[in-house]
């Protein structure tokens, strides 16, 4: 069985699924041309998909593929509907990446928090200049209210670092209400309204679709705290950022960590960019060698099953069993 793998990923996978007697075929450079990415589509039985969504028309351009295995937790780009009706399993690889991602998101929370890009900027443009005791000074986190939006395995790690390093009180709003938060770190569950008003930092870690889209809006900032911090590590889709910048210039909230944006890259010319108290890298939640590896063997796994026979232990769409 032929596995197409469309950019490079880390080597323990790909040994993986070598030793598990699969043909695997690695993308020679990095991007692809639509013209080679074809070719190899076309000649490969399934698919391990690196920063590649397939939508409707791929699954009926590509017969051949007979499974996906994502190089991601996150789903949103996939037309899942059509891979099931098509009977295709489309694995992800959940877990791997909650530490690194929930890193990223209170590395963001500090570094705004205390105005970090102004500072960072200030040295290396020569302004460091005499020292003023007032200057922009930063906000301490300590006994703060983080409010969690989408409490999954990478908001309840979010919200546990920030009880555990600044005693911070959890709210979230969820689909579901969250026993074990609730056990464990004295989390609240709260409506969205509530946590918009109430919650000194939020912090976005749920799973995206089409109707999140700019639920982070004028309206919503308006609501927030003026102290208040966004953080953004889910979807960039989330929060339409001509609102959010006009909040952040006239003071409607403090500051805002973005690890994710819309579109992706952002551009160069976005003003967001030019704010002191933002901060924006370029989707990174999962870039450390110990999670992009275990997304590599994840991926594999999830191929390795499937080509046995079996169920991926990963899988998105267990609807094409019946379930
Ligand atoms: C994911 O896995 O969904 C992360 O956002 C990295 O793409």
């Amino acid at each position: 069985m032929k596995i197409f793998i469309n950019k490079r990923i880390a080597q323990k996978g790909i040994t993986l699924l070598e030793e598990a007697g699969l043909d695997v075929i690695i993308a020679p450079k990095n991007e692809l041309s639509r013209y080679e990415l074809d070719g190899y589509l076309k000649n490969c039985d399934a698919l391990l998909a690196v920063s590649l969504a397939p939508d409707k028309s791929f699954f009926s351009s590509y017969p051949n593929i007979k499974a996906v295995a994502l190089h991601s937790v996150g789903f949103n780009n996939v037309d899942i509907k059509e891979a099931t009706r098509k009977k295709i399993p489309i694995g992800n690889t959940p877990g791997v990446l909650t530490k690194a991602t929930s890193d990223i998101a209170f590395l963001l929370m500090q570094f705004v928090a205390r105005w970090g890009s102004y500072y960072f900027l200030k040295v290396k443009d020569g302004r460091w200049g005499s020292f003023d005791p007032l200057e922009n000074l930063g906000q301490e986190l300590y006994g703060k209210t983080i409010g969690i939006l989408g409490l999954g395995r990478i908001g309840f790690e979010m919200a546990r670092k920030c009880k555990d390093a600044f005693g911070m009180n959890v709210i979230y709003h969820n689909r579901h209400q969250n026993v074990e938060a609730g056990q464990k770190l004295g989390a609240r569950y709260v409506s969205f309204e509530t946590l918009v008003k109430e919650s000194d930092v939020i912090s976005i870690h749920a799973s995206y679709s089409e109707e999140d889209a700019g639920l982070f809006n004028v309206d919503i900032f308006s609501q927030m705290k003026p102290t208040a911090i966004l953080i953004n590590t889910a979807r960039g889709g989330f929060i339409r950022e001509d609102d959010l910048y006009e909040a952040l210039v006239n003071g409607k909230i403090w500051a805002a960590g973005l690890d994710v944006t819309h579109p992706e890259p952002m551009c160069v010319h976005n003003p967001l960019l030019r704010l002191p108290n933002v901060c924006v890298f370029p989707h990174i939640g999962s870039a450390t060698i110990e999670a992009r590896e275990g997304m590599s063997v994840c991926a594999a796994e999830n191929l390795i099953a499937w080509s046995q026979g079996k169920q991926m232990p990963h899988l998105i769409n267990p609807e094409i069993y019946g379930k």
